[in-house]
């Protein structure tokens, strides 16, 4: 039997995923990263379709990614930024599917402040959707790139003990991350403040610390997130001293980790505040750099398993 390995329309989440699923994203990723290594990256997998990268908030690394990604498989890309200052909701949303849908675009890779509406985009399109990044809900291409580069480094992910550290309250990548973690059997320590942590955080799957001495015994994978203060109304942290002195990563609190424990940031980060920049840029421990390298290439496979699931000819209607 040939079952359809990733049989889903869009990539909206890694909630709901299977293993299986996961696993053959993974692969095919791993694949694409010694592609990207030669002097001759082109290929025309995705020759004659059209991707649109469509932003309504800013970005660098994910949205440059997705462009690299579709290019190095000859489709042609199209970068849309949406004015931040200008109320994107509801309405113009689905006015903005409208417009997309008579373009006859195959893939749209969107990210949107709100959570939820991404997906309330990709029941209004034709085509497949891949969530770049949705509010605080879920990024899942992020924690794609983390795994494959976990996966690379350890082997497996199985077994592993994770500690994804700081403001997980405002974070899709820390969600992401739990999902996929969880999924394929690593063991995931949530640590923060109390402030910095959604209600009831233990129910995402995850042990809780609010100590990073604690939270970091003896893991092997340091997660740092950045402060988010653009989420923020109020104030959640005293201050960027504080905060770093308590939370921020730096060599006195890493030792309570496995001597062989990897760095990871999703980026952008705040030097000083959640990481210490002597640390982020320790090319024996972080995987800071090797995580956008990663970017690429799981972008690319989920740009091909998603075509592959399109129909072949679009009914004769926008
Ligand atoms: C993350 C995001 O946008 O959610 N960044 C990224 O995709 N590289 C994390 C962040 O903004 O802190």
């Amino acid at each position: 039997m040939n079952a359809n390995p990733f049989p889903h329309r869009h990539l909206l989440g890694i909630q709901g995923l299977t293993p299986l699923e996961i696993g053959h994203l993974l692969d095919l990723s791993d694949g694409f990263v010694d592609h990207n290594r030669q002097a001759e990256k082109k290929r025309e997998t995705l020759k004659g379709r059209t991707i649109i990268n469509l932003f309504f908030e800013n970005s660098t690394r994910t949205r440059t990614s997705f462009e690299l990604a579709a290019k190095r498989l000859g489709a042609d890309v199209i970068n849309m930024q949406v004015s931040t200052s200008s109320v994107v909701k509801g309405e113009t949303l689905i006015d903005t599917a409208m417009t997309l849908n008579a373009m006859h675009a195959d893939v749209l890779c969107v990210r949107h402040p709100d959570s939820g509406a991404v997906k309330l985009l990709s029941d209004k399109v034709n085509c497949a959707v891949i969530n770049g990044g949705d509010g605080t809900h879920e990024h899942p291409t992020q924690a794609l790139l983390d795994a494959l580069t976990i996966r690379r480094r350890k082997g497996q992910l199985s077994g592993l003990l994770v500690a994804i550290c700081g403001d997980v309250l405002h974070s899709r990548v820390a969600r992401s991350n739990i999902y996929l973690l969880n999924a394929m059997g690593a063991r995931v320590r949530l640590v923060a403040p109390k402030t910095l942590l959604p209600a009831k955080a233990e129910r995402l799957g995850a042990e809780v610390f609010h100590d990073m001495a604690a939270g970091l015994k003896d893991v092997d994978i340091v997660m740092m997130l950045r402060v988010q203060n653009e989420r923020m109304q109020g104030s959640y942290i005293p201050s960027i001293r504080e905060y770093f002195h308590f939370f921020g990563l730096d060599y006195d609190k890493l030792k309570e980790a496995k001597p062989d424990a990897l760095i990871m940031h999703p980026g952008p980060m705040n030097r000083g505040v959640e990481i210490d920049s002597e640390v982020a840029d320790d090319f024996e421990r972080s995987v800071i750099r090797e995580q956008v390298e990663m970017g690429v290439a799981v972008r690319m496979a989920c740009l091909v398993v998603l075509t592959r699931n399109l129909p072949s000819a679009k009914p004769n209607h926008v």
